[in-house]
């Protein structure tokens, strides 16, 4: 605790060792190099059911699913840093990160509904990272709104992204050793960088 920068990394890709953990893993490496406290969790191991969309936050900002989602609102709302990795699926996020997502729908209500002022606390800062399996150009497009304006719903700045095309096979990230570095630059700069919202 204390006054270190807390940074909660958020593995996306149900793939043990898979491109984008591996990537997440170097990322949060340079986070703790640059002396914050950090935290995973992976969503692949979480029970996170999607959205429902009966609005009950809309009421009061809460969700009424009882599922580990609960535990996450509470960890996305306390890191001054969010890191998030997912690779591409069909042009967006993978279905367990969209799903979290999705559910920050309780947020967003309590920042933009309810006007909850604790969400626009100052200085909170996300990074993404993501991986293609193809070189396709517009891989990204989707994906990235979807980010931001994930990280808009409660008060994260889009800081920064990776974004790697043409890795597809599980591991092949490690044959790309300059991608692996910038991604510790990338955790590093999150946690030490003044960077302004990317997009
Ligand atoms: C269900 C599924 C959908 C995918 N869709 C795309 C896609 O739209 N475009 C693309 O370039 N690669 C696509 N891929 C390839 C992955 O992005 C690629 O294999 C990536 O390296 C996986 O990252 P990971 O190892 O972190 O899970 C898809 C893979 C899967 C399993």
């Amino acid at each position: 605790m204390g006054d270190r920068l807390a940074v909660l990394g958020i593995y996306g890709s149900p793939r043990k060792g898979g491109n984008t953990e591996l990537l997440i893993e170097e990322a949060l490496r340079g986070a703790e190099a640059a002396g914050a406290r950090v935290e995973r969790v992976r969503l692949a191991e979480m029970r996170i059911i999607p959205c429902r969309e009966c609005l009950s936050c809309y009421r009061d900002g809460n969700c009424v699913i009882a599922d580990d989602m609960q535990g996450l609102y509470k960890r996305l709302l306390e890191a001054d840093r969010i890191i998030l990795a997912s690779p591409i699926f069909f042009y967006g996020i993978t279905a367990w990160a969209k799903a979290m997502v999705d559910r920050c729908q309780a947020l967003w209500a309590r920042r933009y509904i309810l006007k909850d002022e604790t969400l626009n606390r100052e200085g909170r800062r996300g990074l993404f990272i993501s991986v293609s399996g193809t070189k396709g150009k517009r891989s990204f497009e989707g994906a990235v709104l979807t980010v931001r304006y994930f990280f808009d719903a409660f008060g994260v700045a889009y800081a920064d992204d990776l974004l790697v095309r043409g890795i597809d096979a599980c591991g092949d990230i490690l044959k790309e050793p300059e991608a692996l570095r910038r991604a510790f630059d990338a955790g590093k700069g999150l946690v030490a960088g003044g960077t302004d919202p990317k997009i």
